[in-house]
């Protein structure tokens, strides 16, 4: 079958190079979920880079990348961002999809946002255009700007801690118990850096975009040990992963690496 800019063909070249690949199974948790499992979903060029000339991944992204992002997040309980992220991507929250019904069977139609930062200033529609059943649930310290806490509370699930940065592990214990176990964070480097050195990124989705970027586009880990306001928990480690399968549609690559 070909496909086109709507319905891009998705093939699978590993484990077994085949057919057209039904991507909600590719896709699939681990059956019987019983702890946290958290996935990451990042786009990079095919020399690495993570970043485009307009200042965001989208300009890597294509149909059938937008297509993936689209599953995962249908797969997903709750989609977590850093502040940057969400700030230059302009998140708002997760639109409903007809084609989500038999991925969200017995769950809330569209999963919240949760979103990581220290200076509360995030976009206003984030917070105020959320759903009942997924209202955007915010991560601070006790340093963040007094007025903007006031606001953030008023329209969204606010968690407060103590110090400088909001730890992962605080942020995974913190969604499992609301219930919400598989997290989908779609970035940024910065917190994805964070989230690697921590050990408990469970598996990498990793669209490899046809295009090249240069020396100068950053990496999908940003801000790593060592580097100028890094949080102190961050150390260097290596994490064994395998991977699960690779697809490939539209030129791009489509990996997915569990730890
Ligand atoms: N290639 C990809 O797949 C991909 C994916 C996502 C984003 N991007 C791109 O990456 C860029 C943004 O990413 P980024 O790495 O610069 O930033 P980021 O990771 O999205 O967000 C960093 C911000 O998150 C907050 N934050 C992070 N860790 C925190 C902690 N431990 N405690 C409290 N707050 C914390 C802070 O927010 P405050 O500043 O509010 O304090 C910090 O400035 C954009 O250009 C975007 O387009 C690329």
């Amino acid at each position: 079958m070909v496909g086109n800019d709507a319905h891009p063909v998705f093939r699978e070249l590993l484990p077994s190079p085949g057919g057209e690949v039904d991507l909600a199974a590719a896709y699939a948790h681990p059956v019987g979920l019983d702890r946290p499992w958290v996935r990451a979903n990042m786009v990079a060029s095919v020399d690495g880079g993570a970043i485009g000339p307009s200042g965001r991944s989208r300009d890597l992204s294509s149909s059938a990348d937008r297509r993936v992002m689209g599953v995962l997040r249908g797969l997903c309980d709750v989609v977590l961002v850093g502040a940057r992220t969400a700030r230059v991507e302009d998140y708002g929250p997760v639109k409903d999809r007809a084609s989500w019904a038999p991925l969200r069977a017995g769950r809330p139609a569209t999963p919240a946002v949760a979103v990581v930062s220290r200076t509360l200033d995030l976009p206003d529609r984030l917070l105020t255009d959320a759903p009942p059943h997924a209202r955007t649930i915010v991560f601070t310290v006790a340093s963040a700007p007094a007025e903007r806490r006031a606001h953030v509370a008023r329209h969204a699930d606010l968690e407060v801690v103590d110090g400088e940065s909001v730890t992962p592990v605080h942020i995974v214990n913190a969604l499992a118990g609301r219930g919400l176990y598989r997290v989908l964070t779609e970035g940024g480097p910065h917190l994805l850096a964070e989230f690697t050195a921590s050990g408990l990124l469970d598996e990498l989705c990793l669209t490899v975009s046809p295009h090249l970027l240069g020396a100068g586009a950053p990496r999908i880990v940003a801000g790593g040990p060592g580097t100028p306001g890094a949080p102190e928990f961050l150390s260097v480690q290596s994490t064994p992963v395998r991977m699960a399968h690779l697809l490939t549609a539209d030129d791009a690559l489509f990996a997915r690496y569990v730890r």
